[in-house]
């Protein structure tokens, strides 16, 4: 027995590859600051493009070159965009998604956060896709960790570079979720601003803040960083009630001039 609680480890990547082990689907808990906890399958991150909604497939029409795929889970873009000549590298915080994305075939894997982007791939040849995909605007955590990140990958990329990203708005109907969201608008946080943690089984990651937004307010955090938001596209996954709220969001963002700069005159 573990009196302290959960351990500290690598719970999505312990996740995704029981999966694959027991070729099953698997639940890990997705755990908010305030207790609430979410169950989250293993599906939705394995399936190939034959399961992903059309605007993600849409989406990722938009890509080529060198790819820079943040946060990439098991890889199933990655190994999508391989597949079409497309020169992929990944970074992922999760030891054991970087394991399966190797034994996918991706051959660039890099071990590391979305904050140290600049750090990591200063020195590398620029990238000319940026993909934040599985609701990866949610890695920007909050407004200015956002346009920092943003600022950071607008170094790492050439002039033409596209950001293709998946994002999802803050909803408010429960009474939990309208608490959390009025005690962030309370201390001058975007409404969607959460703090959470993945456990699986009696591993838990660490906490990390994520970011659910608007397409406002992602034009709002990018601007700063030099890059503009284009192409928005609302979309529900498959599988979704006809009558669901459309919360999910694909866009494309393009370079609008340097960050701090031009970018903040022109607004
Ligand atoms: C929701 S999953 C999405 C995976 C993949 N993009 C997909 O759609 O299948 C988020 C991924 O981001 C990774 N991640 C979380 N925080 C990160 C961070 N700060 N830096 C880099 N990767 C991170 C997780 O390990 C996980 O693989």
């Amino acid at each position: 027995m573990n009196p302290a609680g959960p351990e500290l480890g690598d719970a999505f990547g312990m996740q995704l590859s029981d999966s694959l082990r027991l070729q099953r689907p698997v639940v890990a808990y997705v755990e908010r600051s305030d207790g609430l906890i979410t169950p989250s399958g293993s599906a939705q991150w394995l399936g190939d493009e034959e399961s992903w909604p059309p605007a993600i497939r849409e989406l990722l029409g938009n890509a080529s070159g060198r790819v820079l795929d943040i946060g990439a889970g098991g890889g199933r873009h990655s190994a999508f965009l391989a597949g079409r000549s497309c020169d992929v590298t990944v970074l992922d915080n999760s030891p054991l998604a970087l394991g399966i994305c190797r034994e996918r075939g991706i051959q660039e894997c890099v071990l590391g956060d979305i904050g140290k982007s600049a750090d990591l791939f200063r020195d590398s040849e620029p990238f000319r896709t940026v993909l934040l995909l599985g609701n990866n605007v949610g890695l920007l955590g909050s407004a200015a960790h956002g346009t920092e990140i943003l600022r950071q990958l607008h170094d790492v990329t050439a002039e033409d570079a596209l950001i293709l990203a998946e994002g999802r708005r803050p909803v408010a109907v429960t009474e939990e979720n309208h608490a959390y969201v009025t005690a962030n608008r309370a201390r001058g946080r975007l409404p969607g601003e959460l703090l959470m943690r993945i456990r699986y089984r009696t591993t838990a990651t660490s906490w990390f803040p994520y970011l659910f937004c608007d397409p406002s307010e992602l034009a709002l955090i990018a601007q700063p960083a030099g890059w503009e938001i284009s192409d928005v596209e609302d979309f529900r996954y498959p599988g979704s009630p006809p009558a669901a709220p459309l919360l999910s969001y694909t866009a494309v963002l393009r370079k609008s001039g340097r960050p701090g700069t031009d970018a903040q005159s022109a607004g």
